[in-house]
Parts: structure tokens; sequence; C-alpha cells
């Protein structure tokens, strides 16, 4: 098992991408610590985990909060006795016009996608840190943060600010052989894509993904996991997409 007696603290775990990853990641071994803002889905989340046979230790928070992010991090690292693995997937989306956006959007996008992000980022480094150990910062970023879209204004450039926060972290973190890394997802069938994807974005993705196909949670997840591997011990300040060939495509057309 690749993580085996890892522990490992998930934000954003009651749902979606959060909840693939904190399986996943049990399924290899490790132990693991939940955060996130909705009881239920955590729950869920947690049971799944412990029915497999795994440990799981629910902290219900709202990491848009620092006091409540400072302190959920302290709580879930003290469940745990340790970590050696943080991934940050709490996150939320809004698709708005540029135009129509106001200093509150950015606001409120900002506050779980970027700050939220780094104070479990900050209050995962120094335990790491003051462990003496390493570790590994798993940031799920997107590859909004990586292009130009419709509607993403505030979402792209919070996801933007997650791409630099990971390279400059992966810098200052490498002295205590802590890893920072970033996964940054095409479209994925979540909760967070059904609310937000119509029919008609769903076809428009379709269109400019080569793979011509939404991901599943379970890609992230293995991607995430390779990041926090013994394989990727020399890897840090990397964006891994997984995207579909998103990133990948320029112009394309039928060739005769
Ligand atoms: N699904 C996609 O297509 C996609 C693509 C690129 C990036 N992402 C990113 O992946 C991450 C996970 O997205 P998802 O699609 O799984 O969405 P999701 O809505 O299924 O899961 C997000 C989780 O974050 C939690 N969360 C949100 N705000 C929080 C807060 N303030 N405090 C604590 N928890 C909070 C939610 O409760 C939810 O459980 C996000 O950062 C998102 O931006 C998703």
């Amino acid at each position: 098992m690749e993580l085996a007696g890892r522990k490992a603290v998930v934000t954003g775990a009651a749902s979606g991408i959060g909840r693939a990853v904190a399986v996943r990641f049990a399924a290899e071994g490790a132990e693991l610590a939940l955060l996130d803002r909705e009881p239920a889905g955590l729950e869920e989340t947690a049971t799944a985990i412990e029915e497999a046979g795994g440990r799981a230790h629910p902290v219900i928070a709202d990491l848009g909060e620092e006091p409540a992010a400072v302190a959920a991090m302290a709580r879930a690292i003290a469940a745990l006795g340790g970590i050696d693995i943080l991934v940050t997937s709490a996150g939320i989306g809004l698709q708005k016009r540029l135009l129509d956006h106001d200093l509150g959007d950015f606001s409120r996008i900002f506050s779980v996608n970027l700050f939220g992000l780094f104070v479990c980022l900050r209050e995962a480094g120094k335990a790491m840190r003051a462990a003496g150990r390493g570790g590994r910062i798993v940031n799920i970023a997107s590859v909004a943060g990586l292009r130009g879209a419709t509607g993403r204004a505030a979402y792209g450039a919070s996801k933007a600010a997650v791409v630099n926060l990971t390279q400059t972290a992966a810098v200052e973190l490498a002295d205590h052989d802590i890893t920072v890394n970033a996964v940054a997802p095409g479209p994925i069938d979540t909760p967070l894509v059904e609310a937000m994807h119509t029919e008609a974005t769903r076809e428009a993705w379709k269109r400019a993904l080569p793979l011509a196909r939404y991901g599943e949670p379970g890609d992230v997840a293995a991607a995430a996991l390779y990041l926090a591997g013994d394989g990727a011990r020399f890897v840090t300040g990397h964006v891994l997409v997984v995207d579909g060939g998103y990133i990948a495509a320029g112009i394309r057309f039928a060739l005769d």
C-alpha cells in the first residue's frame, strides 16, 4: 500500500474530489482527518472509509474563516497524532460575467479558494517543520487558473493564485523536505459541476477536450496519490493537469 502508516488531512472531504481523495488515500493505508463545513457529507465519507476498514476523523469547520481554519487544523493534527500529507480540495465556484462581478464576489471566492487554503497549508507546514519528518502538500487548483474562460473572473484568479502559492511554498518549504504541488483538474463530474454546468456548457467543454468527456473524481485522486506518494519525492512546485487534454489543445479541425 502506497501510503501505509501516513497521516493525511483532506479538506473539502464531504464531497466530490476531496471525498474521492480521502477514500483512495485510506484504501492505500493512510489514516485520515476529514475537514469540511458539511456535517452530513463528512459523515458519509467517514462511514465509507470505516466500512472499508480504514480510520477517519471528521472535523466540521468553515475554512473561509481564519480562526476556524486554524482550530480545525489543530484538531485534525491532534486526532491523527501528526501530519504527513495535506490535500486542499475545499473550494467554491462562481460563473458570472466579468462585468457583473463585484468585490463581494472576489472576497467570497478568495476567502475559501485562496485564503482558507493558505491557512491550512501554513498550519500543516508548521506542524511538519516541527516534527522534522518532511511532508507532502497537494493543492487542488484548476485549469481555470491556467487559461481564461467565460464567467471565471474571480474563480480563475483565485486558482491562478493557488498555482503561484504552490510554487512559492515549494521553494520555501523545501528546506524542511516538504514538497508542495498542485493538481489542476479540467471538468470533473462532481456536485459543484452539476450545480454550475448547463447542457450548453457541457457541450462546449466536450468540444474543447481532445478526450471529449468529463473526468471522474477518482482521476484527480489518482494524481494526488502520485504527488503524495514515494514516487514523487523529487517533484515539487509542479502543476499536474488532469484535464482530458484541454491545456494541450489549441485549434483542432478535421484533416481530409
Ligand atoms: N469539479 C471540477 O470540475 C473541478 C475542476 C477544477 C477544480 N476543481 C476544484 O476542486 C475542488 C473540489 O471541487 P469539487 O468539484 O469536488 O466540489 P464539491 O462542491 O463537490 O466539493 C467541495 C467541498 O468543499 C467544501 N467547502 C466549500 N467551502 C468550504 C468552506 N468554507 N469550509 C469548509 N469546506 C468547504 C464543500 O462543503 C464541499 O464538500 C475545488 O477546489 C474546486 O475548485 C473542481
